[in-house]
């Protein structure tokens, strides 16, 4: 008897929206002081919040006054996530009035250290964890999830979670974080989103020896065993949540590019680390030629770096390339490429499959500035994870080469970048083209300051994501990646390239979001994927789709 003296009691209203103590407790549907006073009465809050009724603002100038007391940034990411566990309106609120301050404690860099420590920060379970003990009845677990018309899953395996490396089930804050900015920059409601973690073990010893270590304790899942398991998450989700784009998001090397290519055909699916990557950098290269001049297909580009990112710009650059009239094979031939082993050439030992049309015929060089000398070009990527790698000679070679050399240090997070803004203006004489994975403050140099663009994903696949779903498309094709990399670069002003930015301000990013999101439906309705009818203004119609942070009257 005493435990059910003990029990707490569970109230719905007629209408079935939970009152009292369970709707303070439901972060989709709290507002926390903000309830109004007929709401209080009505819906049993009485005595259960402190008197005063608080605006929104109000209540986002709290959370900032919180948020700047915390001193390190894992501090305000922990802040942030007990914020969305709490009231997810005033989260994403938060979130969209300081975006350029949110990013990067939300998404990269921050969420590399959150994810690293997740075992250790960790406060209440998020998304769904589907692990190996669940083996044969995944679609079980996923009916578990509260929400039944699922539109986007974000999952990984956790294998090369940013450029970390294995985090096992801790990997879990990649997916959350890219749904929080679905949902701040393109407006996809949270209710639509679903963070999975695929936890098929982890090789990284100490994450096993770790009392505080949140999954499965025994090392990856390999080979055969490792395809089925996946193999049975992609059925099970196509049963339970049939209309969901499924995004797969930091797996290791191999696998990425193996399950890409198993699922593109056959589902609505993308891999954001190749091809939102990839679509993200042709947008900044689209833009940065318009301060160099020329066309794509005149650039030669040595990509320092052959892994998920390195590739899959090339992929796409090479996909843009042909679009503009080249053969294939001469669009491969404008693309060269690094790796920790040296120059990619024909012959060479260590080559996948994704690396043998960028094996050119060449002497096969190790030194970073060595192969700039040898191979001439005038866009340089980094993709590498290794900082410092461009280091003084190597940005000085680019610059005797050209009179705007173009330098990418895309690495993440800021610790990894190749080279910073500082570095590739000072060593360029100011005369770089320049963007970073990881933001970076604005320089001064030479009596004038550059702001240097940052080449974030986030610009690329919530766009391509809202227009997926909100067209009901059923694939999402490197042709659609390709239109909103145009469709970003249109954003980009000629204010923006005189301060030598080739991205938008984060701060338009909804506009900007809706803009791609038109672009890729457009593709869909013109190949036959989509599948919901056409409305007339699609723009329009995207618009009224976006989820706007504000809270709903309930009575
Ligand atoms: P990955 O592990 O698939 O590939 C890394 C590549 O770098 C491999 O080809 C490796 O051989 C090569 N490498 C390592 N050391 C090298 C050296 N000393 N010289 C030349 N090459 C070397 O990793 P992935 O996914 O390609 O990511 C690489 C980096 O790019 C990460 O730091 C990641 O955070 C970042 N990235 C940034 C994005 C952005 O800016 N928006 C998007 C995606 C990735």
């Amino acid at each position: 008897m005493a435990g059910q003296r003990h029990r707490r009691l569970v109230r719905t209203s007629k209408t079935g929206l939970p009152v009292g103590s369970e709707l303070l407790h439901d972060p989709r549907l709290n507002k926390g002081t903000a309830f109004t006073e007929r709401e209080r009465d009505a819906l049993a809050l009485r005595g259960l919040l402190p008197p005063h009724v608080h605006t929104q603002d109000e209540q986002v100038a709290r959370v900032m006054e919180n948020f700047n007391r915390k001193d390190t940034p894992l501090g305000k990411y922990i802040h942030m996530i007990a914020l969305q566990d709490r009231n997810e309106t005033l989260f994403y609120r938060v979130i969209l009035e300081h975006l350029e301050e949110m990013v990067p404690i939300v998404y990269t860099p921050t969420v590399g250290k959150a994810c690293q420590e997740y075992g250790h920060i960790f406060r209440r379970a998020r998304g769904l964890f589907v692990s190996t003990k669940h083996r044969g009845r995944i679609a079980d677990t996923l009916r578990n999830w509260p929400y039944v018309d699922i539109r986007i899953v974000v999952v990984t395996d956790g294998e090369r979670i940013l450029g970390l490396g294995d985090q096992g089930a801790n990997g879990m804050g990649i997916p959350i974080g890219k749904l929080s900015l679905y949902t701040a920059c393109a407006g996809v409601h949270p209710a639509d989103c679903l963070p999975i973690m695929l936890d098929v073990g982890t090789d990284r010893q100490e994450l096993l020896d770790d009392p505080l270590y949140i999954g499965v304790r025994h090392k990856r899942l390999r080979g055969e065993e490792y395809d089925e398991f996946v193999a049975e998450f992609i059925d099970a989700t196509n049963e339970v949540f049939p209309r969901a784009l499924v995004q797969f998001e930091d797996f290791a090397n191999a696998n990425a590019f193996r399950l890409l290519e198993r699922y593109r055909d056959d589902i609505c699916t993308f891999n954001d680390d190749i091809q939102g990557t990839g679509s993200m950098a042709l947008s900044g290269l689209i833009s940065a030629m318009r301060i160099t001049g020329g066309k794509l297909k005149e650039q030669r580009l040595l990509f320092v770096g052959a892994g998920e990112a390195g590739i899959g710009i090339g992929n796409q650059v090479v996909s843009a390339m042909v679009d503009e009239g080249l053969t294939p094979e001469q669009a491969y031939g404008q693309c060269w490429f690094m790796d920790v082993h040296g120059l990619i050439v024909k012959g060479r030992d260590h080559l996948g499959d994704e690396h043998l049309p960028y094996a050119h015929e060449h002497e096969h060089l190790t030194g970073v500035a060595e192969a700039i000398e040898s191979i001439k070009p005038n866009i340089l990527f980094g993709a590498s994870a290794q900082p410092k790698l461009f280091s003084q000679n190597v940005l000085e070679a680019m610059a005797r080469l050209n009179e705007r050399p173009v330098i990418f240090a895309l690495s993440n997070p800021t610790s990894k970048a190749e080279c910073t803004p500082e570095e590739a203006y000072r060593w360029t004489e100011g005369r770089a083209v320049y963007a970073s994975g990881s933001p970076f403050p604005p320089v001064e140099y030479g009596g004038r300051t550059y702001v240097p663009g940052q080449a974030n994903n986030a610009y690329i696949f919530p766009g391509v994501g809202l227009g997926a779903i909100a067209c009901e498309s059923t694939r999402v094709t490197d042709e659609m990646f390709i239109a909103a990399a145009k469709a970003l670069s249109a954003e980009v002003s000629e204010d923006d390239l005189k301060l030598g930015r080739i991205y938008p301000s984060l701060k338009r990013i909804r506009e900007v979001s809706a803009r791609i999101a038109v672009a890729v439906a457009e593709v869909a309705y013109a190949r036959g994927y989509a599948r919901k009818p056409r409305p007339n203004d699609l723009l329009e119609y995207i618009g009224t789709q976006m989820y706007d942070p504000e809270y709903e009257e309930y009575v």
